[in-house]
């Protein structure tokens, strides 16, 4: 099979906000505890964070993190997560049905993206608490001093404020499974007026409003119209969240989802605007993608069971060679809207649907989709191209005429390097792709590393971490303007040139 790629160095579509490389951590499992934090535990530093964790974390390089939900956060009181931990109460946790001890909260928190050298992406609770509360939390953590919140701040050792930038208004309030969902006007409502008094609080941050839990929910287009209309003026981002899964063993058409989150994007963008011109506005509202990843194989989904034990294996996905191609096939979707796309959170980081596992006691090592979210992270970085694709394409059960080339082109921040993402999706055949290289001037490949295995169903473990990684393949040639590799089949592929 045969495919073509043009691409143009000054054909542009957008700067790329490295944020789309964030990540999720929810209270939720074995994320935080055992997962980022374990005192105890053999690697343990001084304030109980795993560093063989925060070593594999800084490799995935996340800008941002999203912390502490997910559903977790709609029924989160921050008070009781901050001060003595000896006088921090252990309360019944609805979302998950676990205690929470709440040995961890949000000062461990920022201490950790600290560590790990992300900045924190914090969601305020707007299903059992409102405006109130989350106008105090922004400023317990970011007032400079002088109010009973800021210097209770201090008083718990954090004597700078946090500036933490990025806020989300509450998670997926769309959802019946939410603790207090709402009504789409109820939540525009309640997200406006808790936007508002948190920018009165520090005029400086941004607000992200939930959009709907999935395309798939029934009031999908309905729900962002109404919300966003209900707060555009006070909000800055409109959330996504997607998982996808291959629970009917039909790769073609798990592979070809990819596409949909595509089209997915491009509908928000298209509400987002639709809801600008209503009002006539000149603000533009952008997506924050903020969970994404696949999800089935630990089969937990939804409520999980009330057995209030504090901390048990919950959402551990264990994921395979097939997954790095719907992993990588979604952060390609990201780049092809990076002009509107400006945050993503991979959830989650740790154990939960993670691209990192760890043992209680023992070791931590990558999953499968560790390797196409730290090869973006890299070299995903600068301008992001726009790329005429031809391709053949294959019908499926969940597309009609899905591509079996799917790609991104990069120029690097500093604009002397130039990277191709690529996915080959036929299970069975290789792809001959040509690319044609405009403007680049003398181009050579420096590197093609590939990611492809003989069982799609392969996955890596403490004891084989290392079964399916990249590996450096060669054969990629630049003749020139022309740029020639063959991709294996089922394959993720990085081809970087200078
Ligand atoms: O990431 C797991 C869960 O998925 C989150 O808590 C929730 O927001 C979503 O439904």
């Amino acid at each position: 099979m045969n495919a073509t790629l043009t691409l143009d160095k000054d054909f542009v579509l957008s700067e790329i906000d490295p944020r789309v490389y964030g990540g999720f951590a929810e209270h939720l499992g074995r994320h935080i505890y055992t997962g980022i934090y374990e005192p105890g535990h053999p690697t343990a530093d001084s304030e109980g964070f795993r560093e063989d964790v925060i070593a594999l974390v800084r490799e995935l390089s996340m800008p941002i993190i999203r912390y502490p939900g997910g559903n977790f956060v709609s029924g989160y009181n921050w008070e009781d997560g901050v001060g003595p931990r000896e006088s921090r109460p252990r309360r019944l946790e609805l979302a998950w049905g676990i205690t929470e001890t709440n040995e961890f909260g949000t000062n461990e928190f920022m201490s950790w993206c600290k560590k790990v050298g992300s900045e924190a992406m914090m969601a305020v609770n707007l299903g059992t608490r409102g405006p109130d509360e989350a106008r105090q939390l922004v400023e317990y953590c970011n007032h400079p001093g002088g109010t009973q919140l800021s210097d209770l701040r201090k008083s718990h050792g954090a004597t700078d404020p946090y500036g933490i930038k990025v806020w989300c208004l509450g998670n997926e309030m769309d959802g019946p499974w939410q603790m207090g969902a709402r009504t789409a006007y109820e939540y525009g409502r309640v997200a406006n007026e808790a936007a508002k008094l948190m920018k009165w609080v520090d005029g400086s941050i941004e607000t992200i409003l939930c959009g709907s839990s999935g395309r798939g929910m029934a009031s999908f287009g309905k729900w962002e119209w109404e919300s966003l209309h209900e707060s555009y003026n006070n909000v800055d981002y409109l959330s996504l969240h997607t998982y996808y899964n291959n629970r009917a063993n039909d790769t073609p058409a798990f592979l070809a989802e990819t596409e949909n989150m595509g089209d997915f994007i491009a509908e928000a963008i298209a509400l987002c605007d639709a809801v600008k011109a209503a009002k006539k506005s000149k603000k533009t509202i952008n997506l924050s993608f903020d969970e994404w990843n696949v999800w089935y194989h630990s089969g937990d989904w939804g409520q999980l069971g009330a057995r209030w034990d504090e901390v048990r294996p919950q959402l551990e996905d264990i994921y395979n060679m097939e997954d790095v191609l719907v992993v990588g096939g979604m952060l390609l979707a990201m780049l092809q809207y990076a002009d509107r796309l400006k945050i993503g959170c991979i959830a989650q980081i740790v154990n939960v649907i993670a691209p990192i596992m760890t043992r209680p006691g023992g070791g931590a090592w990558r999953q499968t989709i560790f390797y196409p979210l730290q090869q973006c992270s890299q070299y995903g970085r600068g301008t992001a191209l726009r790329t005429a694709v031809s391709s053949p394409t294959y019908d499926c059960a969940t597309r009609d005429k899905a591509p079996y080339l799917a790609t991104s082109a990069v120029i690097s921040e500093s604009g002397d390097a130039l990277t191709i993402f690529a996915i080959n999706r036929s299970l069975t055949e290789p792809l001959e792709l040509t690319t044609t290289l405009r403007g680049f001037g003398k181009a050579e490949v420096i590197e093609w590393t590939t990611m492809h295995h003989a069982d799609l169903k392969a996955v890596n473990t403490e004891t084989n971490p290392e079964n399916v990684v990249p590996q450096q393949a060669t054969g990629a040639v630049v003749s020139g303007e022309t740029l020639t590799a063959t991709l294996p089949a089922a394959s993720w592929n990085v081809i970087r040139l200078k």
